[in-house]
């Protein structure tokens, strides 16, 4: 049986290409139905498409609809008539920013801190504004609300990502400038966890999951450190179990999660990011582990005939959720069982050991092979000014001949 997976793909070179390396080396798969079957990568190229076209496609890994319109609604249109398998659901994607991501992880007891919606700046361009506004918007007192969130804040869009339109803001004369910098964009005021003890940024493939230090004050390619054992095995699981949470709740397979710890406490900040940077300059280290899990689920989800869900089951969790009989501890373990369920773990590793026990020596041998260097140069020359080519090139190399000692050793 053969499988094509498509690529929905922005200006990104390198991850698809070593997707792609590693799909076209697998070989065949026998399935738990001992049938043997086949998988193929394709990149998907924009048309128009009529709404009851077949696509060739089994299952699409995105990473353009969350700009570009036109594969969003083909995305739509593929999981609603033809049942293809996308790693991240388009609908939720869409309706579910941030803010709402926020409402919904609040309402499951997580310490989500505290967040205001404050109306938009501008006036909004609808012929309908001026009366409405009006009528019924009613005058406001900023100073107020930030001071009842308390000083620093943070003010940042209720959607969006990549740091835009985002400021910590310590007193009232800079939320007053940032607020009127906002313009049209709708903006929260968050409360600041300050002096935390770890940024914890971990990215989630189907049920793996990889809990990384982050450090957003540095520059982009040091901003993940390389480091283990940086959090103790409760917080560390408490972590494992948000990302998935999260993940599993929204139908998101494919996704990062930002959580800042203060004195044993996991606070979730921003966890809706439907392109996940999985740049090979970002992830590095990380970066073999990334395409593992990627290409071991999309394996997975295709030989096994993994069914998309597009309902959400939000009454589960809110049974949960609503339980007096659990404290925080047992709410968390009851998400993690149906999280767990639902990113089918068990069967994922059956199906790893069973089905795809060659994969981590594959995935060793092309780390260590001239083309994954290759790709490496091609990358540091795509990103960076011509005169760092030669330290980044380095740079790189040191951290990838470090997971090659920790991991062939
Ligand atoms: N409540 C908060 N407490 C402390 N720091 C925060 C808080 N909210 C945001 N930050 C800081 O601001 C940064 C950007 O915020 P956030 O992640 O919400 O925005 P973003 O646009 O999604 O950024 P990115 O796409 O890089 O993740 C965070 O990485 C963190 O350093
Ligand atoms: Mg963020």
């Amino acid at each position: 049986m053969d499988h094509l997976i498509g690529l929905l793909l922005g200006t990104e070179q390198d991850w698809p290409r070593a997707f792609e390396t590693l799909i076209g080396r697998i070989g065949p798969i026998r399935g738990r139905d001992g049938v043997t079957h086949r998988l193929d990568t394709t990149r998907v190229s924009i048309e128009p498409f009529n709404l009851r076209d077949k696509p060739r496609h089994d299952l699409v890994i995105d990473r353009l609809a969350y700009w570009y319109y036109h594969p969003r609604e083909w995305l739509k249109k593929i999981a609603l008539m033809d049942d293809v398998y996308l790693l991240n659901s388009p609908f939720t994607f869409q309706s579910m920013e941030k803010h709402a991501a926020y409402c919904a992880m609040m309402r499951l007891g997580l310490h989500v801190p505290e967040t205001v919606l404050v109306p938009y700046k501008n006036p909004v361009d609808h012929a309908k504004w001026a009366y409405t506004a009006e009528r019924y918007n009613r005058p406001f007192d900023l100073d107020a609300v930030a001071e009842a969130l308390g000083y620093p804040l943070f003010m940042k869009p209720y959607d969006g990502g990549a740091w835009v339109g985002v400021s910590r803001i310590a007193d009232s004369t800079a939320l007053h400038a940032a607020y009127d910098q906002s313009g049209e964009r709708l903006m929260h005021l968050q409360q600041a966890i300050e002096g935390y003890d770890v940024f914890t940024r971990s990215l989630t493939i189907g049920p793996e999951t990889m809990v990384m230090k982050f450090r957003p004050e540095l520059p982009m390619h040091e901003r993940y450190a390389v480091e283990h054992d940086f959090l103790d095995a409760t917080v560390g699981d408490e972590v494992v179990t948000i990302s998935r949470l999260v993940n599993a709740f929204f139908r998101w397979e494919f996704n990062s999660c930002e959580c800042l710890v203060r004195d044993g406490v996991v606070h979730p900040i921003d966890y809706a990011n439907a392109c996940p940077d999985v740049a090979l300059t970002s992830l590095h280290y990380y970066f073999p582990w990334a395409m593992t899990a990627l290409v071991r689920w999309s394996a997975f989800c295709v030989v096994t005939g993994r069914r998309p869900s597009l309902d959400l089951d939000t009454a589960r969790y809110f049974a949960v959720a609503d339980d007096p009989g659990l404290d925080y501890r047992g709410r968390l373990a009851a998400y993690r069982r149906i999280a767990d369920d639902y990113l089918a773990v068990e069967e994922y590793r059956e199906f790893c050991d069973t089905a795809l026990p060659h994969v981590p020596a594959l995935v060793a041998e092309w780390v260590t092979s001239q083309e994954f260097d290759d790709l490496l140069v091609d990358t540091v020359r795509g990103t960076y000014p011509p005169h760092e080519h030669d330290r980044f090139v380095a740079h790189f190399r040191g951290l990838i001949d470090l997971w090659k000692r920790e991991t062939l050793s």
